[in-house]
């Protein structure tokens, strides 16, 4: 089936953990952030938060502290979204934040394979032992919670997209 820019993107995405040296410009950054605010969100909140790592000294504290993210030792740059409890849809107890930042970060991930970067997804909340290191070595307030760390470089080339099509998970009509 030929298949349109959008949808080769989407296929071709994968987690990519093994970068090799070179620079990605700030304005790609944010350009890549950008993608993640096209986000939908419950009520339209937007409750995310994005901080954007150059700086090689503090990716490579990042990837001393969290055991998942080694990788970003090795990267060009990373992302943390954050999501603020305060600005989510049905006030600060509600987990709507998760959804509305899980969305962004999937835009994040697509806007970074489309633009010829690898990036991954490593999880910080809602583990107490990711989160709380990652929010003192980035000083963020108490309303703001780190969902994730993105690292983002230029890809090695040995990660690989996965067929993950699988008929049996899909139901017709009614289970
Ligand atoms: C919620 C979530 C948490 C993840 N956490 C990590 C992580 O901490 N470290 C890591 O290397 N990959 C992490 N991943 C990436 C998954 O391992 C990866 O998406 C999965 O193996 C499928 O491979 P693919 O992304 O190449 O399609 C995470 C992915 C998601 C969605």
């Amino acid at each position: 089936m030929d298949l349109n820019e959008t949808l080769k993107t989407i296929f071709e995405r994968k987690s990519v953990r093994n970068f090799i040296d070179g620079n990605i410009s700030y304005t790609k950054l944010e350009l890549i952030v950008k993608a993640g605010m096209a986000a939908p969100s419950a009520v339209d909140k937007r409750p995310w938060e994005f901080i954007i790592i150059k700086d090689k000294n503090i990716l490579k504290e990042l990837a001393e502290v969290l055991p998942y993210a080694k990788m970003a030792e090795f990267a060009q740059a990373g992302i943390v979204v954050c999501g603020d409890i305060n600005r989510q849809h049905n006030g600060k107890n509600s987990s709507y934040w998760v959804q509305d930042c899980s969305a962004a970060t999937e835009n994040i991930l697509l806007a970074v394979e489309s633009l010829g970067y690898g990036a991954v997804w490593t999880a910080l909340f809602p583990y107490p032992d990711r989160v709380k290191p990652v929010v003192e070595i980035l000083n963020l307030p108490n309303h703001i919670i780190p969902l994730n760390f993105i690292p983002i470089g230029i890809p090695s080339g040995i990660d690989l997209p996965k067929d993950k099509f699988n008929p049996k998970q899909i139901h017709r009509e009614k289970w």
